[in-house]
């Protein structure tokens, strides 16, 4: 069942006025970061958010928590409209930098608590301390790093502190922005594994973006892959690795050397940069990068069902798909 919706949202942002558009006295160009997504999480899954840096996720990721306020559209917990930050806490996110997230003159125990006080007022103190012990072990850490300071702690154990903080109001949903990316490696799988255990112990929902194919692969049951603001596929993992079939996704799963590909299918990465998104585009935003583009591309594209029940945004995509399919076939490579 549903627990969040993103409907029809949309989040743009006035770019700086430069020289021309103060001597012409013209309006800034309008940024448009997040642009008409829609998207249904359900609840006890976890969905992960793909795309290049600047599509959009962090945007799209502040508006799921509340952060930010959509322009355009809305997002639903529960059915319910929300306006801002859920007062009970039950939407949490965990950022990217657990360096600067943490208030470094506040050892660990004092920072859980006061989240633990402001959440659920009711628990005493002894009770509020026993719950910042329980979450610590829950996280993997010792009862008495609540003595520490940030700085007293790896990066690893600060990421887990972070996460630590997410769960205190007990939330339903954690929103986590690439929660790994500042860490080495094999801290980063100590933290997947981590969120895997919470997903699989708790059922807790988790929005997890990432720019890590891998990474996505290997903890979430559903990916979005997003393009200049729009989301332009949306399937299983096993799908989506299997069988990608928007050109981007299939551009983005090349350029990562692990991921296999169909037998008899050359690796053609996606070339290029992402224009900044200020410009209306009428049709396919890809349009501009891919290799397949042609008149018809110029028209609106819309989001449609795939023969495995996810969604795709090109109009080409069935055709390409049977000629990879072909290909395959063929022996070709
Ligand atoms: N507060 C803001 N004011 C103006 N522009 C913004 C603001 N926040 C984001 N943007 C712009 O919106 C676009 C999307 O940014 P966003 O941070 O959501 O991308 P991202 O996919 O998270 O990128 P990354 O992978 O680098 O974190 C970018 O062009 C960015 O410059
Ligand atoms: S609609 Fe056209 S330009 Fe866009 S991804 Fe499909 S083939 Fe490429
Ligand atoms: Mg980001």
């Amino acid at each position: 069942m549903t627990i969040l919706e993103l409907r029809d949202v949309s989040r743009h942002f006035p770019a700086a006025r430069n020289l021309a558009d103060l001597a012409l006295r013209r309006p800034a160009a309008v940024l448009r970061a997040v642009h008409h997504v829609d998207l249904a999480i359900a609840g006890g899954e976890t969905l992960g958010i793909v795309g290049e840096s600047g599509c959009g996720k962090s945007t799209l990721a502040r508006l799921a928590v509340g952060l930010l306020a959509a322009n355009e559209g809305s997002v639903l917990f529960n059915g319910h409209p929300m306006n801002g930050p859920d007062p009970d806490g039950r939407i949490q996110m965990v950022f990217q930098d657990p360096y600067s997230s943490l208030n470094p003159r506040m050892t660990i125990g004092a920072l859980l608590e006061e989240v633990v006080a402001r959440y659920r007022p009711v628990l005493s103190k002894p009770e509020r301390k026993a719950e910042v012990r329980e979450t610590l072990l829950r996280v993997g850490l010792s009862p008495d790093t609540a003595d520490k300071y940030p700085h007293a702690l790896s990066g690893g154990q600060r990421q887990r502190v972070s996460i630590a903080r997410a769960l205190c109001p007990r939330p339903r949903i954690l929103v986590a922005d690439e929660p790994v990316s500042a860490l080495d490696a094999s801290v980063q799988a100590q933290i997947i594994n981590l969120l895997q255990r919470l997903s699989d112990e708790t059922g807790i929902t988790i929005l997890f973006i990432s720019h890590d194919m891998q990474v996505v692969r290997h903890l979430c049951d559903r990916v979005a892959v997003m393009y200049l603001g729009e989301l332009v596929e949306l399937a299983t993992v096993d799908a989506l690795f299997d069988h990608p079939r928007h050109p981007y996704t299939t551009g983005l799963m090349d350029a990562v050397p692990d991921v296999s590909r169909r037998r008899g299918t050359a690796r053609v990465p996606v070339s290029g940069e992402m224009p900044r998104p200020y410009a209306i585009i009428e049709g396919c935003r890809f349009a501009s990068r891919c290799r397949f583009a042609e008149l018809r591309c110029g028209e609106p594209q819309l989001l449609t069902e795939t023969s495995d029940g996810g969604l795709v945004r090109c109009w080409k995509a069935a055709a390409l798909d049977a000629d990879a399919a072909a290909s395959t076939l063929n022996g070709n490579s």
